[in-house]
């Protein structure tokens, strides 16, 4: 195994692969509940950045949905944290943020669309990932959209399985 990047060790926390433990909840005041289950995937080659993929599946029929691929970067001496950031659905982003111990609170700092994304577009993004005392993973994200102020779209829980 290639050996961790010092500049990483504060996010060693996520490395390795998560499953949602149970369905993770998807709300939106526009939208019908619904239920989710979601594998994470955090790697590193050795160079100073987390290599990441999100996948999303309906909770009852298995079918893929939404899907994120990115990389996650640390300003060296900081706890300073990027995200950057794209989504099946047409949409990159850059998220930036703190890490407070295992915590992490990052929020959107640009976003990119492909010209045909489906309406309302997403304005602005809110993500807390943390590692439980529990030793599972949470994760939070809220958004805003064209017609919707800062709201909470999901919420899941996940636990290591390598
Ligand atoms: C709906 C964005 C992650 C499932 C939506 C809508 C937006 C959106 C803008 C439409 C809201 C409206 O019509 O007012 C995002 C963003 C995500 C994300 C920015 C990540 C940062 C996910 C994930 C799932 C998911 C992980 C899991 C399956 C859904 C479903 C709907 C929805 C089922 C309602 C039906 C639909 O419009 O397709 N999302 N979403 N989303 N999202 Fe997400």
């Amino acid at each position: 195994a290639v050996e961790l990047n010092p500049v990483l060790k504060p996010l060693s926390w996520l490395l390795g692969t998560w499953e949602s433990d149970e369905p993770g909840e998807g709300t939106f005041p526009t939208i019908k509940p619904f239920r989710y289950t979601e594998k994470l995937h955090f790697s590193h080659v050795g160079q100073p950045v987390i290599n990441f993929t999100f996948n999303a599946f309906h909770a009852e029929s298995n079918k893929p949905l939404h899907r994120e691929c990115g990389f996650i970067r640390i300003q060296p001496g900081t706890n300073k944290v990027a995200f950057i950031i794209a989504q099946n659905s047409g949409l990159v982003e850059v998220e930036e943020g703190e890490l407070t111990g295992n915590h992490l609170k990052l929020q959107s700092q640009s976003l990119g669309r492909i010209s045909f994304a489906k309406e309302p577009h997403v304005q602005q993004i809110g993500r807390v990932l943390q590692l439980r005392p529990d030793g599972k993973l949470e994760q939070t994200v809220s958004m805003a959209t064209d017609n919707q102020p800062l709201t909470q779209h999901l919420h899941i829980t996940y636990t290591r399985s390598s």
